[in-house]
């Protein structure tokens, strides 16, 4: 068994000593009230982390299993979606969309850029009307975030279509009201800026969805959200949770809520500024421009000669500190490091320190 290690991963990333106790908890009946106490606390701090008075969902799934909900319950064949594709996980949402009988119209960029929001209207406007803009908030395959949540959310609105943001690698490192901004589904992932273990995917359901789904009802079984609805309502989940990673998610949402969202989120700008700053030291480039880097996925090129997959190594063998490397056409060119969740300047210089002291060997 390996010691831990930093995990400075784009996810899944470190969790606190509390958190991984907690999931040593009695294993229970879920159709008991120690379950249902469980359950509607959870609910009631995820709704917290969405900032909503309206209905959340936890699934027992990984953040895949969050996309896969929100598009299967809201895409009917033939349904017309926007999706602006910017890297890997914005182009599975788009393939999502088409697996689910719809069509996918991608308003796409190269990848370390993103469709602006002049683009993304444009498109909106072409389709005139159409089912959903499917927005990946945070593209943690390039670290580039869409700097145009609400502004993009309330254009889709007014075209009649739903609003659905994937920030699985975001939420809790940056605030998004889903409420006041109107989004209509949001997903996220237990294992990014809540610092949780991996293995849940968490979503915001709006009212306009919870009535469209009663008319139209969806066609999967497992991520049926209306069945969820209906046995929240009594604190339990349809199928059997997963209940170990509930206890888990409580106790890491509980630490959020302690902390407070508004500065776990003020921890990240200035964490992800730092890592920024340390790298920029270092004479490491960014992937992206300055009014799109991500707050929570830092993707930065190597410089020339560098191998990818040797340097990682050593840096995790060596140092104890573990990063990702690149994705598509960044494998073998770029480096990413998370800034998610229990985050802090130790760990940061920690990494910096680690990629300092590494790199050199490894430089042509
Ligand atoms: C933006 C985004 N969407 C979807 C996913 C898929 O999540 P998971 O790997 O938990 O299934 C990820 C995972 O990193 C992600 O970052």
């Amino acid at each position: 068994m390996d010691k831990q290690k930093l995990i400075m991963l784009p996810g899944p990333t470190n969790v606190s000593e509390r958190v991984m106790q907690s999931m040593l908890n009695p294993i229970i009946n879920h159709r008991g009230d120690a379950f249902r106490e469980l359950y509607k606390d959870v609910l009631e701090r995820t709704r917290h982390l969405f900032q909503t008075q309206g209905d959340v969902v936890v699934l027992s799934s990984s953040g895949t299993g969050g996309v896969e909900a929100a598009v299967w319950n809201l895409i009917r064949p033939g349904d017309v979606a926007v999706v602006p594709v910017f890297g890997e996980f914005s182009m599975r949402l788009a393939e999502t969309v088409e697996l689910a009988g719809g069509k996918a119209v991608r308003v796409a960029s190269d990848f370390g850029k993103i469709p602006t929001l002049d683009q993304l209207k444009s498109a909106m406007d072409q389709q005139g009307r159409f089912k959903a803009l499917l927005l990946v908030h945070n593209e943690t395959s390039t670290g580039v975030a869409a700097p145009y949540i609400e502004e993009a959310t309330r254009f889709a609105r007014d075209h009649g279509a739903f609003a659905v943001i994937d920030a699985i690698s975001s939420l809790g490192g940056y605030a998004i009201p889903v409420d006041r901004w109107g989004v209509d589904m949001c997903i996220t992932g237990s294992q990014k800026c809540v610092a949780a273990p991996p293995g849940l995917a968490m979503l915001s359901v709006s009212k306009r969805v919870v009535d469209y789904l009663k008319s139209s009802p969806p066609k999967t079984r497992y991520f049926e959200l209306p069945r969820y609805l209906e046995y929240g309502t009594r604190g339990e989940t349809p199928f059997t949770p997963a209940l170990p990673l509930y206890y888990a998610l409580d106790e890491a949402l509980k630490e959020l809520l302690e902390e407070g969202l508004e500065k776990r989120v003020e921890r990240h700008d200035r964490m992800s500024a730092r890592i920024y700053d340390g790298l920029a030291k270092l004479g490491l480039q960014p992937v992206a421009e300055r009014s799109v880097r991500s707050k929570t996925v830092v993707a930065s090129y190597y410089p020339q000669g560098v191998d990818d997959s040797k340097f990682r190594k050593a840096l995790a063998h060596d140092k104890g500190v573990v990063i990702a490397g690149g994705f598509g056409p960044f494998a073998g060119k770029v480096f990413r490091v998370g800034c998610m969740g229990q985050v802090n300047e130790g760990y940061v210089d920690a990494t910096l320190r680690a990629i300092e002291e590494t790199l050199p060997a490894f430089r042509n």
